[in-house]
């Protein structure tokens, strides 16, 4: 069955990667796609979405600028991961797409409330004010949502300070409505997008698609994989946004855990942490749950076998 998604992201070299990986594969429908203030501001997020669209050759599906600033508190960005533009490295074309006139908050609710309940998944690959905001301006969203399947947090590390992750940490009052909303969350955190590591071999068969959205892909990691060596040590950038793309194309290629997840708002150290609760059993009315580990080879493949039909692009 096509599942159909709205993607909320801020581009950024990972979403990047989950948009081209939404938008190639045959079981996504890819209906809406909502920016938020985040790895760059939300102008530059904005437009870079746009610039993925059109070299992935997407047309025909809303676009639509956010929430230009966490709930609360001051906005942080992550120039040291992503560079000036949110999107340094590869050169962009000009978006030829133009913007929804909507709010994305207004075009998630929209979308949402169009649509049959049960029908819209949202994949936020970003900060989650936007979709906080969206339940809380039209609370009817929460039933009729299918699923949350975020990327974000992590039950064991942080890292953008000890224990918190940046989607979190950037707007935890945000994330704190979310993961307490009822609709059913699965937390994709670092604890599974660290295993989703672009090793050498990972961008030899990205490389060898041999088409104009692979090389950009290729040259995003170059840039990525440069910067996470640089600012947190990593060997192999962990592309992270793509894996919770992957788990709503096909929820088999990574195995998850119910368990009770809270967002830490007054922590002097543990400020915007993921307190995932693993005392079992997981009450019977949890609904959250997070992803443990991925099989490394079928999300990959998932990833190239996207950027295989999406083939070469006309910008
Ligand atoms: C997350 O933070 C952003 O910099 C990435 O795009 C990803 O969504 C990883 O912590
Ligand atoms: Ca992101």
């Amino acid at each position: 069955m096509t599942r159909k998604i709205i993607l909320d992201c801020d581009p950024g070299h990972d979403d990047a990667i989950a948009m081209l990986l939404a938008h190639g594969n045959p079981d996504i429908d890819l209906v809406a796609v909502t920016t938020v203030v985040g790895n760059q501001t939300l102008e530059k997020v904005t437009r870079n979405a746009l610039s993925v669209a059109r070299i992935a050759g997407i047309t025909g599906v809303p676009f639509a600028a956010g929430c230009p600033r966490p709930l609360v508190r001051a906005i942080e960005t992550a120039p040291d991961i992503h560079g000036e533009t949110g999107l340094d490295g590869p050169v962009l074309p000009e978006p030829t797409l133009e913007l929804d006139r909507r709010h994305a908050v207004d075009l998630i609710i929209d979308t949402v409330m169009s649509h049959e309940p049960g029908e819209i998944t949202i994949v936020p690959t970003a900060g989650l004010t936007n979709i906080a905001l969206a339940a809380r301006k039209e609370p009817r969203i929460v039933e009729r949502v299918r699923e949350v399947v975020l990327m974000g947090g992590g039950y064991h590390e942080g890292n953008w300070s000890a224990v918190a992750e940046f989607n979190i940490i950037i707007d935890p009052e945000a994330a704190h409505i979310v993961f307490n909303e009822s609709w059913p969350v699965t937390m994709v955190g670092l604890d599974l997008t660290h295993q989703a590591l672009a090793t050498p071999e990972v961008a030899e068969k990205i490389a060898a698609v041999g088409t104009k959205p692979a090389k950009f892909v290729g040259e995003l990691l170059d840039f990525f994989g440069a910067t996470y060596k640089e600012a947190q040590g990593f060997e192999h950038p962990p592309v992270h946004d793509p894996c919770a793309v992957a788990y709503v194309i096909d929820p088999s290629v990574m195995t998850v855990r119910k368990a009770p997840v809270d967002v830490e708002l007054s922590g002097g150290l543990t400020l915007g942490m993921t307190v995932t609760d693993f005392r079992a059993p997981a009450p019977a009315d949890c609904n959250t749950q997070v992803a443990v580990e991925l099989d490394r080879e079928r999300f990959w493949d998932l990833v190239v076998d996207a950027l295989e039909r999406i083939g070469d692009v006309e910008a």
